[in-house]
């Protein structure tokens, strides 16, 4: 299956393959493989691969690009609040899927017009007759005049060089163990998932590579290498934890928004954990919550102490070259 507009390739994963994967998605299970880096992906990727490579950024975009679990919802959330400071008061009146454009919906959600969700209803009021088909979150995201906020968990690669060359990516990353424990019971409360043997094997396919949008390191990667350039902004969920005051005031400096410290105290308050977590227990984002624990180290109740020196090592052998430096704690 070879796409020759576009720089990659694309092989489908064998049942076979995606039977021994001890996560994975009981209803919508097929996934393909692409080269390089080979990304997982859901097989709906293939009919939007095109549309998303040749999807055009602009130079006011803000793109939030992570790994699953790393803090994907609050970094677009505070900079949807960042940027739209005297609107504040409808964070607890609009629904949070209409603050910005999470493009891999598209792929990760059949296309089906009784979906009664805040975004499809948009979808259908704002193209009556348009297919659902081409992409929800894509078509809303052309069609959308003013600075869009962009979430992904596409690697740089399957997007053109507009990304880089006209939008600011904001890339936001987290130490592996806790992404894995985040994946672990995020996947655990998604409707169809088959979940065989715990945290343990989760994090076996977690460092084999396997799941949507892995490998981890590949991701962290194609990212940490692009650290300096001008148009992106690389930073920790553990930082933002621990000093979002700081991290604020490089986001702004980064953006060009030169907010006060009111202000910025003013985002952070908006987008701390128990804010979004309330908001979401009244206005849903999906079936189950993206608001757990927000902590650093619950990997510390997770994993065995066997398990923990094979994440140790497998974290050794893929950051001695890299020269990147999480924090576990
Ligand atoms: P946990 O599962 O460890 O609690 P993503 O948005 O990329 O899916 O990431 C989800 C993780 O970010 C979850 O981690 C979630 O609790 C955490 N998170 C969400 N909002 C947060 C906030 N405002 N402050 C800190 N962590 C937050």
């Amino acid at each position: 299956m070879n796409c020759k507009e576009l720089p990659m390739k694309f092989e489908e994963i064998s049942e076979e393959e995606v039977s021994r994967m001890k996560v994975r998605s009981g209803r919508n299970s097929r996934l393909v493989r692409c080269t390089p880096g080979n990304v997982i992906l859901p097989y709906r990727f293939l009919d939007l691969a095109k549309t998303v490579y040749n999807f055009e950024f602009r130079s006011d975009d803000i793109v939030v690009a992570t790994f699953p679990k790393s803090g994907t919802v609050w970094t677009a959330e505070l900079l949807w609040a960042m940027t739209h400071l005297d609107q504040l008061h409808t964070l607890d009146t609009d629904h949070i899927s209409l603050r910005n454009f999470f493009i891999d919906r598209d792929m990760l959600f059949a296309p089906n017009k009784d979906d009664q969700s805040p975004l499809v209803k948009k979808f259908m009021e704002k193209f009556p007759e348009g297919r659902m088909e081409d992409g929800v979150v894509l078509q809303l995201a052309k069609a959308e005049t003013g600075r869009r906020i962009i979430k992904t968990h596409l690697q740089f690669q399957f997007f053109n060089e507009s990304l880089l060359n006209k939008s600011k990516v904001v890339y936001v990353a987290r130490n592996p163990k806790d992404t894995c424990v985040s994946y672990y019971f995020f996947m655990g409360q998604r409707p169809g998932m088959v979940m065989e043997g715990g945290f343990p094997s989760m994090a076996e396919d977690f460092m084999a590579g396997k799941g949507n949008f892995s490998p981890y390191w590949g991701h962290i990667q194609q990212a940490w290498e692009l650290r300096n350039h001008p148009n992106l902004h690389f930073m920790f969920y553990e930082d933002m934890k621990e000093n979002i005051i700081e991290e604020l005031q490089k986001l702004s400096d980064f953006l060009g928004l030169d907010l006060t410290f009111e202000q910025l105290k003013k985002v952070a308050e908006a987008t701390s954990f128990d804010n979004m977590r309330r908001r979401d227990q009244n206005q849903p984002l999906v079936k189950g919550t993206f608001f757990r624990k927000g902590t650093i180290g619950d990997w510390k109740n997770m994993a065995t102490p066997e398990l923990d020196a094979q994440m140790d090592s497998w974290i050794a052998e893929n950051t001695k070259n890299l020269g990147i430096t999480f924090k576990y704690a």
